[in-house]
C-alpha cells in the first residue's frame, strides 16, 4: 500500500490525543492539533524516509570493440548524479561487463567515478566467469555483505559464483567458461544460480541480531524464487532463503538480471525486478508472476527503449517504492499484445524445477 498524507493521518489520531491530554488537556486540542505535523510524527516512530538508487547489467564491451552500452550506462550514471535531493545511495546490481574482461570492469569503473555518493556493489555472472571473480571482488569488494542505514537492515548477496564445475573435465579455456554463462540457455552451467550453504548460514545469522518486524532489503543478481530456471531466473536454492526469511514481516528483494519489469510476493517477501541498462529481455515463456504487470513491448529501432533505472523510495514504514526510470515514457503495458509477455503469462504449475 501507498501511503499518503490522509492514511499517515489517521493512523496517528491516537498518538494525538494521548499527547493532549498528557499535556495541555482537551482545551488546547484546537490550538495544538494544526501544529503538530503528522508525517514528521511518523518519521519518528518509524523511521525516515530516503531514497536510494539502482543501476545494473549494463553489460559493457571494451570501448575498441563497441561503445553501444557505454552510452545507455553513462546516461544512467548521469541520472543518478543529477538526483535533487540526491540519492543517499547506488546499489549496482551486477552485469557491469559483457565478458568479465578486467577492460570492461575497469570502464565501467571509470564511469561511474562521476556518481558522487556512497556506492555498493554485488556481483553478476558477466562479471565472474573470466577469473571466478578475482578482478571484481578486488576492485569492487566480496559479497555478501550487509550494513544498517536509517532503520534498515540492507544486505548484498552473492548469487552468482556457485556454478558446479563444468569447464575442468571438459578441458575449457577460461574464456569458453565465460562464454557459456554469457548465454541465457546455455545449457553446461546447468542450475549455476544459488546462495549456497555457506551463505545460507550467514544470512541466518546475520538477521538474528535483526527485529523480526523491522525493514529489511536483500539485494540479489538473480530472483530469490523460482521464475525460470532454464534461464537462471531464479537460485535453486530458494526454498532456504524462504526458509531464514519466514520470521521476518518487512523483507523486499530487489533483483537485476532478469532486465524486465517484474513484480512478485511469496509469502510476507516482496520481490521487485530491475531494469537494465543495457537491452530487456523478453518475459520468460512460463512463470511470470501473478503479479507483475508486464512492460509494453520495445522498439527495435531503439536502442533507448525497454532499458533505464530505478529510483527507491524507502518510506517511513520501511516500505519501498519502486519508480523505474525508463527512457521510454510508458513502462507499463495496458494490454498483453502491448507486452512482451507470452500467451502463457502467469502459468505457474507444474513446477519446472520439479520436472528437472
Ligand atoms: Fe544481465
Ligand atoms: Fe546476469
Amino acid at each position: 500500500m501507498k501511503w499518503t498524507r490522509s492514511c499517515v493521518s489517521l493512523a496517528l489520531i491516537p498518538l494525538h490525543k494521548s499527547l493532549l491530554y498528557g499535556t495541555t488537556g482537551a482545551a488546547a486540542y484546537g490550538l495544538f492539533f494544526p501544529l503538530i505535523n503528522t508525517i514528521d510524527i511518523a518519521f519518528a516512530q518509524g523511521g525516515q524516509s530516503f531514497k536510494f538508487a539502482w543501476i545494473s547489467d549494463t553489460h559493457l564491451y571494451p570501448k575498441a570493440v563497441n561503445k553501444r552500452f557505454v552510452e545507455k550506462a553513462t546516461r544512467a550514471i548521469q541520472e543518478v548524479q543529477a538526483m535533487n535531493p540526491p540519492a543517499d545511495f547506488l546499489i549496482f546490481g551486477g552485469d557491469m561487463a559483457q565478458l568479465g574482461d578486467p577492460v570492461e570492469l575497469q570502464l565501467g569503473a571509470e564511469l561511474l567515478k562521476e556518481i558522487t555518493i556512497k556506492k555498493v556493489f554485488i556481483p553478476g555472472e558477466h562479471d565472474w566467469y573470466l577469473d571466478m571473480g578475482a578482478t571484481w571482488n578486488k576492485m569492487f569488494g566480496a559479497a555478501p555483505w550487509s550494513f544498517d542505514y536509517k532503520g534498515v537492515r540492507f544486505v548484498g548477496l552473492d548469487t552468482v559464483s556457485h556454478a558446479e564445475d563444468f569447464w575442468t573435465s571438459r578441458k575449457m579455456s577460461a574464456k569458453e567458461r565465460m562464454g557459456n554463462m554469457a548465454t541465457l540457455d546455455g545449457t553446461l552451467g546447468g542450475a549455476w544460480a544459488a546462495v549456497g550453504a555457506e551463505q545460507l548460514k550467514w544470512l541466518n545469522s546475520t538477521l538474528a541480531s535483526w527485529g523480526k518486524d523491522k525493514p529489511v532489503v536483500i539485494f540479489s543478481h538473480n530472483p530469490l524464487y523460482e521464475y525460470f530456471p532454464p534461464w537462471n531466473f531464479w537460485v535453486r536454492d530458494w526454498r532456504g532463503v524462504h526458509e531464514i526469511l519466514k520470521p521476518y514481516s518487512n523483507v523486499t528483494n530487489i533483483h537485476g538480471h532478469t532486465h524486465q519489469v517484474l513484480y512478485n510476493e511469496i509469502g510476507k517477501l516482496r520481490s521487485i525486478g530491475m531494469l537494465a541498462t543495457s537491452w530487456p529481455w523478453p518475459y520468460a515463456p512460463e512463470g511470470v508472476p501473478i503479479l507483475t504487470r508486464p512492460m509494453i513491448r520495445v522498439d527495435p529501432g531503439e536502442p533507448f527503449d525497454g532499458v533505464g533505472w530505478s529510483i527507491h523510495t524507502m518510506d517511513p514504514t520501511g516500505h519501498v517504492e519502486n519508480q523505474y526510470k525508463m527512457w521510454r515514457k510508458e513502462v507499463f503495458a495496458d494490454a498483453g499484445v502491448d507486452s512482451n509477455a507470452q500467451d502463457s503469462h502467469e502459468v505457474l504449475s507444474p513446477r519446472v524445477a520439479d520436472r528437472i
